[in-house]
Formats: C-alpha cells, structure tokens, sequence
C-alpha cells in the first residue's frame, strides 16, 4: 500500500531554545504517501519537530536545530530559501490561521504570490483545493465573503484547501481538531485518507485514537525524545516496546 520511497530522513535531530534542549536524538523516516502519526502530551516536542522541518528557526533566532533533515534528498538548511521549501511542504496549524481576505483570495494567495495570474487558472486551483478538503459545497455561493466569516470548521478546511494551494509533497498537520467540532474533524479526517494517495501526511495529534484511525506508522514523543515509533497497528495491538508507550495510549497519563 505504502510506496517505501523516503521522502523525508531525519537523523539524529535535536532541537533546543537557547540553552534548553527539547527534543534530542530523533531518527526517522516518512516514506512516500504514508501517514506517519505523532502523539505525545503538551510539551513533548511535536510542534518544534515540525518546525524544524519547515525551517521556522530561519526566523527564530533563539532555535538551535542539529542533525540531518533531508526533504526531497537535500537537507532543508541547503534549500534556496525557506519560502522554495514551503512550497513542497503544506502546514495546518491547530488553530485555523486564515488570511483576511475572502474565501477565494485565502486560497490563491500562494499561488499569486508565486506568479499565477490567469483568472481561468486561478479558479480551477482554488474550485479543486476546496473541492479536496470537502469544503467546495459550502462555499462555491460565498467565495467572496470574508474568510474569516465561515464557521471554525470551515475555516480550517480552509486552511488546509490553502495548504495544498501549491500541491505540497507533504502536508503537516498540528493538531488541527483541537478547535473544531467531531463531525467537523470527521469530514477532515476522511480528506486525509483521500489526500494520502497523492501525498505523504505528518499527522501531530492530540487524539490517540486519531493516530490509530489514520496512521500507517506512528511516533510516540515524550519529554523530549522519540520514545518509539512502529505500525499503528503493533503498537495499538499492545506489541509496544516501552511501558510509557502502552501507558499513554491506555490513557494512563497524558
Ligand atoms: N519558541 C519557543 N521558545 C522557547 N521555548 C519553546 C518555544 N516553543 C516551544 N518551546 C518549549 O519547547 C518544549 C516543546 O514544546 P513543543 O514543541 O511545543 O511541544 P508539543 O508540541 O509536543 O506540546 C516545551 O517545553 C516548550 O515550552
Ligand atoms: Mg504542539
């Protein structure tokens, strides 16, 4: 099911603010359209795993990141510069962060800014984007409204319709269900299982069971290490290697 091609391979990364280290020592690879799952409770390094990935320490001084972080066969520190990366690499924050502007611009935004001019061309990325984060029949009479008008579950369907205005090779999502209601992070996460045939998914989730929906693979983050990763299937079947593993799964902690 999985191509086994690695389109991301991290080796030994490690994250720190200043003086202090919060992630050390991950090693991973997500291969071509799978899902890889993270969980892991608050603060245990998720969100700056995928900043790293991003190169958010390109505008963040205080971010020491170390290791290799190879996208695409090149290390994402050897990119042009981060906006070229970002073009490869959609994001969705877990609060949807829409521009303000209406629905339509929210999405050809990228696009504009990355030279697409004709009207024509415009409509059919912005009608497809929406159309494939299952927003498109909500919206199609409104596209001139205000972004910022839509429902919270709208909003971050439009959010991700605007992060695959570019057809990213990988999508990332932070917790995108955090703020949105369950019918609405449903809907998405049947978006996801679409998307996955034609891109490759880094789900960071809150969710444990989400992970065990969704994911091929899944990562279990703590305190600042990657604690274990494997098929969502062994380690939900209980085949984990490490107690705290099993314990946060099982809702021991967390
Ligand atoms: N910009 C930042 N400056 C300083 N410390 C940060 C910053 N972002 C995150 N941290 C710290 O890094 C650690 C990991 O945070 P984070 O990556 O957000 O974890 P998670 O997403 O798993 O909750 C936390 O201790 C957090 O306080
Ligand atoms: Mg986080």
């Amino acid at each position: 099911m999985n191509g086994s091609e690695s389109i991301l391979d991290v080796r030994d990364l490690s994250i720190a603010y200043g003086s202090k280290t919060v992630l050390s020592g991950v090693t991973l690879d997500v291969r071509e359209n799978e899902i890889l799952g993270i969980i892991g409770p608050a603060g245990a390094g998720k969100t700056s795993f995928l900043q790293a990935i991003n190169r958010m320490d390109a505008f963040n001084a205080s971010m020491k990141v170390t290791g290799t972080l190879n996208f695409l066969g090149r290390d994402v520190r050897a990119w042009r510069n981060a906006y070229a990366l970002r073009r490869q690499i959609g994001v969705v924050f877990p609060l949807p962060v829409g521009l303000p502007l209406t629905v339509y611009d929210n999405v050809a935004f990228a696009p504009r800014l990355a030279g697409k001019r004709s009207r024509a061309e415009l409509d059919e990325i912005v009608e497809r984007c929406l159309r494939r984060a299952a927003l498109w029949d909500e919206v199609k009479d409104r596209l001139d409204s205000l972004g910022s008008l839509l429902s919270g579950g709208q909003q971050q369907r439009l959010t991700i319709a605007r992060a695959l205005s570019q057809d990213p090779v990988l999508l990332m999502l932070d917790e995108f269900s955090i703020a949105v209601d369950p019918v609405t992070t449903m809907r998405i996460e049947d978006v996801l299982k679409e998307l996955r045939q034609e891109m490759t998914i880094i789900l960071v989730t809150n969710l444990v069971q989400q992970a065990r929906r969704l994911a091929d693979r899944t990562a279990f983050f703590l305190d600042g290490r990657m604690v274990e990763l494997g098929s969502t299937e062994s380690l939900f079947n209980g085949e984990t290697l490490f107690p705290e593993t099993r314990d946060y799964i099982e809702g021991r902690f967390g």
